[in-house]
């Protein structure tokens, strides 16, 4: 029987900063996956709550004074009035009954004492669910592997980290984090549009378009009557094309990225939503290059930044020697930014070089079905919530009433 027949079957949230994914434990794959960047029309009196507007079917429609917001920072909850209003999105569009059904929440590993017992309340207080569970993503998505044990390589919207993981417990002192990752291709990209002028138009403002020839002007007429929108939210809406974009036309560098290389790369066409169209080149490899070697990037905010391979083998080097080998030998690559074309090949052959003689290097990518990368923690959390032993590590109602927020704490490591 799938869980989601079951009106008291558990329930799996994956917060992450760019999408959310939630569905019933036992399922194979979320039943809903929407922006974590929500429209927001402010009240006109002060302090008072906004009103939101959340998945792509309500939040792509312009609306004067609508902001673009995310109640995440750094991975983090925030904005707790917007994160309620995703959770009430989430709640509403699994059909779920709060009071029934036990959830499972993944959260970052940075996440704070402070906000974890905010949450823990919000969920039995407001929410009135019976057990509630927070687990560290990167622990979600070890399990997910079908392992305890391994180097977890994590490149989603904001960061990209390398945390080890050992028999379920993360080395905290082996975390590395830099924020060369999905966003930062995001800018990359459309500082590449802005030297190339184009004019990228979200589809929200085209009322018809007529096909051109490539590398011609765009013949597009614009709806009439458009309000006056935000740039928070034209922003956000210029980069769910990129987005777009980034999926259909990067491709990482087999090897260091090299002009003579580069040049030779078969161009491939993409028509922009007003009708604009051109093929790219040499661009498709020298972007996503930035991953690898941050020193190549237009906007890079900091000239010591990490790339990719250098966060995987300082991760590993920091681990006690003992454990190196089998770090190396459990490299588990999840994240939407991972599934850029020839990402992991990549990877596999740059970390190849910085692992010592005698010692086995195995990544594990989900090479057959890539979008496991980005759904990992979600398949881990589905995985572990329908196990008859979650009830027993669970905080259940009984359990916040006698201990109160804080036994969180003991509950969740
Ligand atoms: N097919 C794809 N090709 C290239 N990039 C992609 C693809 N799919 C997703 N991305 C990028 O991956 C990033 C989102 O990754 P992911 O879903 O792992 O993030 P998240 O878990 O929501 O956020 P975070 O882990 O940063 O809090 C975005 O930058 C998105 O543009
Ligand atoms: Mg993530």
């Amino acid at each position: 029987m799938s869980g989601s027949a079951d009106e008291t079957a558990s329930l799996v949230f994956d917060i992450g900063s760019f999408s959310i994914r939630a569905g019933y434990a036992r399922d194979d794959v979320p039943k809903v996956d929407f922006p974590t960047t929500i429209g927001a029309v402010l009240g006109r009196e002060d302090g008072c709550i906004p009103t939101y507007y959340i998945d792509t079917k309500s939040d792509e429609l312009p609306l004067e004074n609508m902001e673009a917001v995310s109640p995440f920072k750094d991975g983090l909850i925030e904005d707790w009035d917007g994160f309620q209003a995703i959770l009430d999105y989430t709640f509403k569009s699994l059909n779920a009954k709060s009071r029934l059904q036990p959830v499972l929440m993944s959260e970052a590993v940075w996440n704070t004492r402070e906000k974890r017992e905010k949450l823990t309340e919000l969920m039995f207080e407001h929410y009135h669910i019976p057990a509630f569970y927070l687990s560290k993503s990167v622990v979600l998505s070890t399990f997910a592997s079908g392992r305890n044990t391994g180097l977890i390589l994590d490149s989603g919207s904001k960061y990209t980290a390398a945390i080890p993981v050992q028999d379920g417990n993360i080395i905290y002192k082996g975390i590395v984090k830099s924020p060369i990752a999905g966003d930062f291709i995001t800018t990359e990209c459309r500082e590449l549009f802005q030297q190339m002028n184009v004019d990228l138009v979200p589809p929200y403002m085209i009322d018809s378009k007529e096909a051109v020839q490539e590398g011609s002007p765009a013949n597009w007429n614009k709806k009439d009557n458009l309000p006056q929108v935000t740039d928070s939210w034209h922003n956000n809406m210029c980069n769910r094309v990129v987005h777009d974009f980034k999926s259909k036309v990067l491709q990482v560098s087999k090897t260091a990225y090299h002009e003579n290389v580069a040049a030779k790369i078969p161009p491939v066409p993409y028509e922009f939503p007003n009708g604009y169209n051109c093929k790219f080149g040499e661009e498709r490899l020298r972007i996503p290059e930035v991953l690898f070697n941050p020193s190549l990037a237009k906007n890079s905010p900091d000239s010591s930044m990490l790339g990719i391979t250098d966060i995987v083998s300082r991760s590993i080097e920091t681990c006690d020697a003992n454990i190196q080998p089998k770090m190396f030998a459990n490299v588990i690559v999840v994240g939407g930014n991972t599934l850029l074309q020839g990402f992991t090949e990549r990877l596999t052959k740059e970390v190849f070089r910085k692992t010592p003689q005698n010692t086995r290097l195995k990544l594990f990518a989900h090479s057959l079905v890539p979008e496991r990368r980005r759904l990992s923690p979600w398949i881990g959390g589905s995985t572990i919530a329908s196990l008859g032993s979650f009830k027993q590590i669970w905080i259940s109602k009984q359990d916040y009433e006698e201990g109160g927020k804080q036994c969180v704490e003991g509950k969740c490591p």
